[in-house]
């Protein structure tokens, strides 16, 4: 499904020229190299506060905890989809928070803006909204609709982590809602050599609560003012590796884009490609299909991996089974179906054009 070799072999000079020169400053911890990452990001991102954390999971996890410090004590559930791998879920059970779960729309598998709004209620601190496989949602709306329905105090917090160099218009992803969340997990349209995400915001309040959240609470060197804090640093030679790859982001986004155009094509009308919009960019191609297992069995045969993007949707694992959630009212029917319905095909900077030949061979074989 991917060989982040290939990626490391294209860029191999750059890459170690920055890694080897963040390792011989002797300074690999909250040092120049993630100080001048997240300056250049948050630029990329239209947003003026650009905060390096250790991981995706961490960014989401700290964003919620500064939303709940900053905006509404009170409230403690976060609106969400079930279908995005459960890594919101996860930061909601890190923080003692309550994921709800909204249904999401058919052809982009993003959230259903109606759904997220029914499931409001005065108990809500968030919405989660995830711009899963490249996808965009739709947040200047949701905004909107949240301000129509007496919930304009509800923080958005966009999950990036598949989506790095997506837009809404002309704003990119990152400065849609009230504070996002990236990862630069290896596989990621922006990744690192190892684990890395960022906080981005353009809310100072927020960006200072982040700041302390994630170097335990402290105000000032071993001086805690604020509760909850924890330790979630990105160091500094993957900020320097990210650093060499983000003007490349571009140009890697415009490659995954033309491969799924080229299965796209390949598989005609037998295949429905999730499709998030305009703006979106590709991070995995995802097709539906009624006949999915029969589909993946017909790839196998025919030398070519597939993956499921998500095989569980949130409310179902076994392991949050007894954990307070909630349901959206209307419940999830199209999460529920499409569950049973996605593949994802390979589709990663690097495809050497005869992996691609094979899988598009395969995807008109399917079709006739
Ligand atoms: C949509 C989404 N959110 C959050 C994460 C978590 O990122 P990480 O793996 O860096 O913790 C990931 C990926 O791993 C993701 O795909």
């Amino acid at each position: 499904m991917n060989d982040l070799k290939r990626l490391y072999t294209a860029y191999q000079a750059d890459i170690e020229t920055a890694a080897l020169a963040a390792m011989r400053s002797g300074w690999w911890l909250n040092g120049g190299c993630a100080k001048s990452f997240c300056a250049s990001f948050a630029r990329a991102c239209g947003a003026s506060e650009c905060i390096p954390v250790a991981n995706g999971t961490d960014a989401l996890e700290i964003a919620l905890r500064a939303v709940a410090t900053a905006r509404s004590p009170a409230g403690r559930e976060v609106i969400t989809v079930a279908n995005a791998g459960g890594y919101t879920t996860v930061a909601c059970r890190q923080s003692q928070l309550v994921p709800v779960y909204a249904d999401v729309e058919e052809r982009s598998q993003l959230l259903a803006i109606e759904s997220a709004v029914a499931a409001l209620s005065d108990q809500t601190l968030a919405i989660v909204a995830t711009h899963l496989y490249g996808g965009v949602v739709d947040v200047p709306v949701l905004r909107r609709m949240l301000r129509e329905a007496g919930y304009g105090h509800v923080a958005i917090v966009e999950d990036c982590a598949q989506a790095h160099g997506a837009r809404s218009g002309d704003a990119p992803v990152g400065s849609l809602g009230d504070i996002a969340a990236f990862s630069f997990y290896p596989t990621k349209n922006l990744g690192a050599m190892g684990d890395a995400g960022a906080i981005v915001t353009s809310d100072a309040v927020l960006a200072d609560i982040v700041r302390k959240l994630r170097q335990y609470g402290w105000s000032a060197k071993y001086h805690v003012d604020l509760g909850g804090g924890r330790n979630s640093r990105m160091d500094e030679v993957q900020a320097a590796i990210l650093q060499t790859m983000l003007p490349r982001l571009g140009a890697l986004n415009a490659e995954r884009a033309r491969i799924r155009s080229r299965l796209s094509e390949a598989a005609g009308d037998s295949l429905e490609f999730v499709d998030g919009g305009p703006g979106a960019v590709v991070h995995l191609a995802v097709v539906r299909s009624p006949t999915r297992d029969a589909l993946r069995r017909f790839l196998v045969e025919r030398g070519v991996e597939s993956e499921i993007h998500y095989p569980v949707l949130d409310c179902d694992q076994l392991g949050w089974e007894h954990l307070p959630m909630r349901i959206a009212p209307g419940g999830l029917p199209i999460a529920r179906r499409s569950v049973g319905e996605i593949l994802t095909l390979p589709c990663f900077p690097g495809m050497t054009k005869h992996e691609l030949t094979a899988l598009c061979t395969a995807l008109e074989e399917w079709r006739q």
